[in-house]
């Protein structure tokens, strides 16, 4: 199958390629590396000794993504690129609602006049907004608590009713939970701009020395230990859950929507803990004031996925932080620096080629062929 990618160079694209490759199908990475660099697709080629195609561009570029649509004709689309720091998009609205949602509206005119209707979206447990009904269940009443989580809210309202209006279009939306992890390689993982937002990478910072220790947001809460409770899920679980949903819309229509979590919370100390152990090392927090906005606890009814996909989590915690720690311990600065610009779309794809038949492998030298 030829899968475009949108957002294919980012934390949980880029592990979503990796599977596709695997797996032989023909995929196409649109990215404009807003929050990534081409490093990552380099290693992607790298590990399985294949390459996606791979264009710079925005989803703001429409015509270019009209463009790149009609040219390649894709079976189907796995849209992750949009921007998603919660804080960020309290503070710059506009641009979060211009990125995910414009960006999103493009890339649907785009796949409606290239006939392409398979759509498999990131959407996120934050469309449940503040709600304390665990554990999570699709059926759940969606809300928002900030622009960021509205952008999900909008675009999975959008995606249903396009799928109701048109019987052509199939769509799922995945509702991810808290992604971690890392391949187990050690050559991809998260890569943050700027100080985390997110505890797990905080963690991986202070356990490689980069930073000093962990504010804990709140130790009084109704919860095992006073700490917040999350469904922390490994973005390589994650990733399958992407090529299952594919899998699912290949014969059939509609829009559905399924959450990926694993159906188990951890607190904020148990993350810790786990990390300490995983990187041989004491991790230092303090218990600061509660973050405002953050719920006491999360956690997803994952059983719809298990029964209609047929996913489910493999991975627990410790290989979470295991992985994790080797992927921040052998990248403590992330991916090496690089200018966004620094190459046009043919010297990167050459370098996505070159990077494939470097391997050992003697198994797929190119991104031709062995298609699905
Ligand atoms: P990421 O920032 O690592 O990846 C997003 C990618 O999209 C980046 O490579 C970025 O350069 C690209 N991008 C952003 N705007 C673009 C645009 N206009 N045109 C082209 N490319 C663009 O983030 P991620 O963690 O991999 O998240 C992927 C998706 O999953 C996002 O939509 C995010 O909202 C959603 N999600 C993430 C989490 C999480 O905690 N990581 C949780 C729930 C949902
Ligand atoms: N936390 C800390 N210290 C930190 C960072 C986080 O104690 O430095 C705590 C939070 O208070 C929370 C837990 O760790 O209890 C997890 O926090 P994250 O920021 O890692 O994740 P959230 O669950 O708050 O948010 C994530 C995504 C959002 C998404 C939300 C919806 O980052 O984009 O899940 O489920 F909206």
């Amino acid at each position: 199958m030829r899968v475009l990618v949108t957002g294919g160079a980012g934390y949980i694209g880029s592990h979503t390629v990796l599977l596709l490759l695997e797996e032989g199908h023909d995929v196409v990475v649109v990215d404009n590396f807003s929050n990534s660099s081409p490093e990552s697709l380099r290693r992607v080629a790298a590990l399985c000794s294949r390459a996606p195609r791979l264009y710079r561009v925005d989803l703001l570029e429409s015509e270019k993504i009209n463009q790149i649509v009609r040219d390649l004709a894709p079976d189907a689309v796995i849209h992750f690129a949009g921007l998603k720091a919660v804080g960020e998009s309290v503070a710059k609205p506009l641009s979060y609602y211009r990125n995910n949602v414009t960006g999103t509206l493009n890339l649907l005119d785009a796949m409606e006049s290239a006939g392409c209707r398979n759509l498999v979206f990131s959407s996120s447990a934050t469309v449940y907004g503040e709600s304390t009904e665990l554990p999570l269940v699709e059926t759940t009443q969606r809300s928002a608590t900030n622009p960021y989580g509205r952008t999900k809210l909008h675009i999975e309202e959008m995606l249903e009713e396009l799928a109701a209006a048109d019987e052509r279009w199939s769509i799922a939306a995945l509702r991810y939970f808290n992604p971690v992890g890392a391949h187990e390689s050690g050559r991809i993982g998260e890569d943050p701009q700027g100080i985390p937002n997110n505890l797990m990478p905080y963690v991986a910072q202070v356990a490689v020395g980069r930073r000093e220790q962990v504010n804990v947001f709140g130790g009084d809460y109704p919860t095992v230990d006073g700490t917040g409770v999350r469904d922390y899920i490994h973005v390589l679980d994650l990733a399958a859950g992407h090529l299952a949903a594919l899998d699912y819309l290949t014969d059939r229509t509609g829009s559905f929507v399924w959450n990926l979590g694993t159906g188990e919370g951890s607190s904020v100390l148990e993350v810790i803990q786990a990390f300490a152990r995983a990187a041989g090392k004491d991790v230092p927090y303090q218990i600061v004031d509660r973050r405002p906005g953050d719920v006491a606890e999360n956690y997803a009814d994952p059983v719809k996925a298990r029964l209609e996909l047929g996913w489910k989590a493999e991975r627990g915690l410790e290989q979470m932080v295991q992985d994790m720690w080797r992927w921040q311990e052998n990248n403590p600065y992330g991916f090496p620096e690089e200018a966004s610009d620094s190459y046009d779309n043919d010297e990167l794809n050459e370098q996505l080629l070159k990077a494939a038949s470097t391997v050992q492998s003697s198994s797929k030298p190119n991104n031709e062929g062995n298609q699905k």
